[in-house]
């Protein structure tokens, strides 16, 4: 059968939960093939399924090279629990010694969802900041701005919009002749906010990860797509052995690299770029390195494939040196979405789908013995049949959200196959655990509420 493409929308209030399909379309990497340093429930249970260029990060962690995390919230809803997954996996990278920084979409949702800015920043503080600290966050180590406040964000989205344009909108987002231009800006800020870390600013050239659920995936791939634009030195697998670094010649450094406005090539300029290149590779240790300015190559045979992200960012050290960018690609992760309690998707605008971070224990116990249940209809045919814990909200929040113990999970998951726990029993099972949870947040959020200004950046004060 000839297989239906998936479509991933950021503004759609539908998501696709094919995750297989997901991955081999978008080219996500699957997680299966990384070891992770104390990985988190979400890790262990596979519920962070896919990334791109994980293994960059993961890299720089282990040799204690700086690396950066930056996630961005849009103020328009209330938090929920679904929300609180890309935090646990912030919180993850945070320990690991990621620094943070998180962008609030304030123009997002103004120019898409008609908040006011202030109206935005009362819900970023009060909704979301707030229980980031309950949550654990370092208030230290958390950078938190609002889109509107910061020009480098503003400055790069409009300076890069020079390196897309509508075609490549209407492939990744379906966009049309209708669609609203502020549909067509708030991409281009949020890829301001996904590269400006990089900048000298605020932190300089080193990884940036992106925890994201999937929807987020097409500013993903159009942020990758327009650094790699950016970059003046591709560096890629060698047809033969090695790896092979071409340079790019765009508007910003033909005359740098040699191109005359005559059409002339300045051999010198050409030589000696060529001779700065060399001279990095030299120090990353290559001995062996074949410079080929006339056809504007250069081959290094003994590199491997792990050796081309050493090569990369000793490249846009020095692309940055010669005053071009020197933009890296953002790595990302991705999770699965955690089914709504009435077995549709979780959104905020449908509260009865959802469980928000300040639900009162008495509208969580509700909201649970109502929701979408994997069990039988009669009890005689639980028994015999037995339930299906992939489709009943109360095991399935429990594994995503309230139990840390993966034994006990996997016992009530057996159980409930071979219908020794009924429905309702895990409806109460699932109940006490999350008041436990809720209480415990609720009690950490009073606790730590003090420290939300310390969240802000200075330009967010
Ligand atoms: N568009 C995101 C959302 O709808 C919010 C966002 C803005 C974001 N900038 C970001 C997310 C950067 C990740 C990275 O929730």
């Amino acid at each position: 059968m000839e297989s239906e493409k998936v479509n991933i929308d950021p503004w759609s209030s539908t998501q696709s939960t094919d995750y297989t399909r997901i991955i081999e379309q978008f080219g996500l990497s699957n997680m299966n093939n990384l070891s992770l340093p104390d990985p988190s429930h979400l890790h262990r249970r596979g519920i962070v399924f896919a990334h791109r260029d994980l293994d960059i990060v993961l890299d720089a962690q282990k040799t204690g090279e700086k690396f950066g995390v930056l996630t961005g919230l849009m103020p328009s809803g209330r938090m929920h629990l679904g929300h609180s997954m890309v935090i646990e996996q912030v919180k993850w990278f945070q320990q690991m010694g990621g620094d943070v920084t998180i962008a609030v979409a304030d123009l997002e949702s103004q120019a898409t969802r008609g908040v006011s800015l202030e109206k935005g920043r009362e819900i970023a503080l009060t909704e979301y900041v707030a229980n980031y600290a309950a949550l654990g966050l370092n208030p230290d180590l958390t950078n938190v701005y609002f889109q509107s406040s910061r020009s480098e964000v503003q400055r790069l989205g409009f300076q890069l919009g020079k390196r897309t344009n509508l075609s490549e909108f209407e492939a990744i987002y379906g966009f049309r002749g209708e669609t609203n231009l502020a549909h067509v800006q708030a991409p281009m800020v949020q890829v301001g906010d996904i590269l400006h870390p990089q900048t000298e600013d605020y932190g300089g050239l080193r990884p940036i990860v992106v925890p994201v659920g999937v929807d987020q995936d097409p500013h993903l791939r159009l942020t990758r797509g327009i650094a790699s634009k950016t970059n003046w030195f591709n560096v890629k697998e060698n047809n033969g052995p090695g790896v092979l670094i071409g340079l790019s010649v765009q508007d910003e450094n033909a005359e740098l690299l040699g191109q005359q406005p005559n059409g002339r090539i300045d051999k010198k300029k050409v030589a000696s770029i060529f001779a700065m290149i060399v001279s990095d590779l030299a120090e990353l240790g290559f001995s062996d390195i074949n410079s080929n300015p006339k056809q504007g190559t250069i081959v290094v045979p003994s590199a491997t494939k792990r050796d081309m992200n050493k090569i990369r960012f000793k490249l846009l050290n020095l692309e940055r040196k010669l005053g071009g960018m020197g933009l890296l690609a953002p790595a990302s992760t991705y999770h699965h979405f955690a089914v709504g309690l009435t077995g549709e998707k979780m959104s905020s605008s449908k509260p009865k789908t959802t469980i928000f971070l300040d639900d009162d224990i008495d509208s969580v116990t509700k909201k649970i013995r109502k929701a979408y249940s994997g069990g039988q209809s009669t009890i005689e045919e639980h028994r015999r049949i037995g339930g299906n814990p992939d489709i009943d909200v109360a095991y399935q929040y429990m594994m995503y959200f309230f139990e840390e113990s993966d034994s006990y999970l996997a016992e009530l998951n057996s159980e409930y196959r071979n219908g020794k726990i009924l429905a309702g029993e895990m409806k109460q099972i699932c109940i006490d655990k999350a008041t436990d949870w809720m209480e415990n947040h609720h009690e950490l959020r009073a606790q730590t509420e003090h420290l939300v200004k310390e969240f802000l950046a200075d330009d967010a004060l």
